[in-house]
């Protein structure tokens, strides 16, 4: 019997496992960049993830079919332009973050959470929606059969933007 992945919205009591998701982004190379207590410590990280669910918020989360506990997540915040995330590209466009736990990716959970992800923003009347993604990592291929396109360039990475 096989137990696949159920996708719900993310709430208040994510915030740590969107932190556990925020982390495997960022050591998205398998080597461990930085730790919980640095990112968390670094605003330019924490702010993915902050007083979550704040305004604008968004999030789903991918659940073990069998034991119900949390396999992955993506999630949206708008940031603003005194503030902008890796991936910013104006303040009414949320950034999005995405991650799935090493034992449960290349099964299609990833792709699960973003095609919830776009669906939740055309809910929200949400136009467009924002990444950073460094080179190198195979989520680009993800991004692009989503739709999102490059529009621009920040040091080793490209800002790519969705339009829903
Ligand atoms: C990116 C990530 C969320 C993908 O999750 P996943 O559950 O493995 O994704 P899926 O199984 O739905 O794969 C979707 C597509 O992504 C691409 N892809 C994902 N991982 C890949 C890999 N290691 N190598 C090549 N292609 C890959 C493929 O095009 C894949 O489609 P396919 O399996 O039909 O070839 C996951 O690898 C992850 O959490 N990585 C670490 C965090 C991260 O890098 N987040 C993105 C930061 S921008």
């Amino acid at each position: 019997m096989t137990h696949e992945p159920s996708i719900r919205d993310a709430g208040p009591g994510d915030a740590p496992f969107l932190t556990d998701m925020l982390l495997e982004a960022m050591n998205w190379t398998g080597e461990a960049r930085f730790s919980r207590e640095q990112a968390l410590a670094d605003p330019k990280i924490a702010h993915y993830v902050t007083g979550w669910p704040g305004p604008g918020d968004f999030g789903v989360i991918a659940e073990d079919g069998s034991t119900g506990a949390p396999v992955g997540a993506a999630w949206a915040r708008p940031l603003p332009a005194t503030d902008p995330g890796y991936g910013h590209v104006a303040p009414d466009v949320p950034e999005l973050t995405l991650g799935v736990l090493p034992a449960f990716r290349r099964r299609g959970v990833g792709g699960a959470l973003l095609d919830a992800l776009l669906a939740r923003a055309g809910r929200e009347g949400v136009a467009r929606l924002s990444l950073s993604v460094e080179d190198g990592n195979a989520a680009v291929s993800l991004y692009r059969s989503r739709g999102f396109v490059t529009v621009g360039r920040e040091g080793d990475s490209d800002t790519m933007l969705v339009t829903l």
